[in-house]
């Protein structure tokens, strides 16, 4: 099994090189998150966004796989179901739903709204799509399970959960009137995800592995966003690092082949928390306008800077990664030069590159290393032999600093604007 993950704040472009890669699968599996997700996939001139569905949905010889490490709100599901209406897809024989994977129910998504509102400036910027507070009951062994939608007692079972939410949700004085509405839109969308295929996942990806096929785990968020591992507590509440496809589908670590890492050219980052090559001038301005960077799921505009090679070198420990994937390098070709933060300077005058567990708290500077800009369009280079020398310069510099070959360069959001090294 191969992993395929955002190495940075997430949005690194996931949806776009799993449909790329997906015609080398037999299976694209979700291992972890949910609808904070938004995975964009661009090909013959349409543009999708991806919630829950992994994204090997458009290509009719893949199971696509949602695993038990995912949350899962059901009646997103059914909106994106139906919104790829057009697209005749099978849904019995291209999709089936882990029966571990945990249910997001409508409480859940209040809850949210209630912790961030209660944490004032101190928000995490979530999505707002329960996933926090879904995870919280999963770890707290009280959440409902894709499974339990079968059992002649869920209506009994969800009350208990709700009854409990409401507990907490009156201690924050947060207004439940929206409930009921919500509760019908659920119940009718819990119907519609029992007519799907509900399987116990992990047979059915232990299974493929002993035929050998082959399978892909897409990640979503990123690295930096790890419970773990990321800004905590500017996380999501899952595990976003190849560890997490271990546990999110029940694949033993042996089984992982290659760990494929993806990374934007620059970085970006939605919701709150530390970010130090953050540029708040007219370059980054300019950065986010090149990169249309306004989020998928929430249409927030997104925080940009330089690359920043201390927190890539992070990602890449904790994950194993054997090969980089570099997208939006077309969104630096509006710059002269292009800087690359290869050093922190600690309010202490210390120089380091790495993330220690302080460096949330502290006000690090940026060392930068400037670089030439290619200055010219990449929209239609077609091959790496096609790239400006200050491109082909960006990428060497790169792997000579990260230690691992960057294997694919993306130079646009369509499908064929993808260059195989
Ligand atoms: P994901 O969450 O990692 O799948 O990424 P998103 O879909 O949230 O955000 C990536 C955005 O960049 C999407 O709008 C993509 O269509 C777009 N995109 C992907 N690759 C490229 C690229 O190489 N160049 C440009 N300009 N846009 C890209
Ligand atoms: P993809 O898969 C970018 C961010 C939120 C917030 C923090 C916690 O498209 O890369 P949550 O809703 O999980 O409680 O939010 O994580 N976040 C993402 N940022 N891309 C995502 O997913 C994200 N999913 C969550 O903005 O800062
Ligand atoms: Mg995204």
């Amino acid at each position: 099994m191969d992993v395929l993950l955002g190495l940075q704040w997430g949005d690194e472009g996931k949806g776009k090189i799993v449909d790329v890669l997906a015609p080398q699968y037999e299976v694209v599996a979700r291992f972890q998150g949910g609808p904070n997700a938004g995975h964009t996939l661009e090909f013959d001139g349409i543009k999708h966004v991806l919630h829950q569905i992994p994204s090997g949905i458009f290509r009719s010889q893949i199971l696509n796989i949602i695993g038990n490490g995912v949350v899962l709100d059901p009646i997103i599901l059914k909106k994106e179901i139906e919104g790829l209406g057009k697209f005749s897809i099978d849904y019995q024989k291209n999709l089936v739903v882990s029966k571990k994977a945990t249910i997001i129910i409508p409480t859940h998504k209040l809850l949210d709204a209630a912790y961030e509102q209660s944490k004032g400036d101190k928000k995490i910027g979530s999505t707002l799509k329960g996933i926090g507070p879904t995870y919280q009951d999963k770890i707290g062994r009280s959440a409902l399970r894709i499974g339990d939608i079968l059992s002649p007692d869920f209506r009994e079972k969800y009350q208990v959960l709700v009854d409990k939410h409401k507990t907490t949700l009156s201690f924050y004085s947060f207004p439940v009137d929206k409930l009921e509405e919500m509760e019908g839109q659920f119940f009718e969308a819990v119907e519609f995800v029992k007519s799907l295929n509900l399987i116990d996942s992990e047979y059915v990806v232990n299974d493929a592995l002993a035929s050998h096929k082959k399978i892909l785990a897409e990640g979503a968020q990123g690295s930096l966003l790890d419970v773990d591992f990321g800004s905590y507590p500017f996380v999501t509440s899952s595990t976003t690092m190849t560890a997490g496809a271990c546990t999110g589908l029940g694949v033993a670590p042996s089984k992982i082949g290659e760990v494929f890492g993806i990374f934007k050219a620059y970085c970006t980052r939605v919701g709150s928390g530390p970010f130090p090559t953050e540029l708040f001038d007219a370059t980054g301005e300019a950065m986010r306008k090149e990169g249309n960077e306004f989020g998928s799921t929430t249409g927030r505009p997104r925080r940009c800077g330089w690359l920043d090679l201390p927190a890539l070198k992070y990602s890449i420990m904790i994950n194993g990664v054997t090969q980089l994937f570099m997208m939006k390098a077309d969104v630096l070709n509006i710059f002269d030069e292009i800087k690359v933060c290869t050093d922190y300077v600690l309010p202490t005058g210390e120089k380091i590159d790495r993330l220690s567990f302080e460096i949330t708290d502290l006000d690090v500077k940026p060392v930068y290393k400037p670089m030439k800009g290619w200055h010219c369009s990449l929209a239609d280079v077609r091959s790496y032999d096609e790239f400006p020398t200050e491109l082909k310069e960006y990428v060497a510099f790169l792997e000579e600093e990260l230690k691992v070959p960057i294997k694919l360069v993306s130079v646009g959001p369509d499908r064929v604007q993808t260059i195989l090294r």
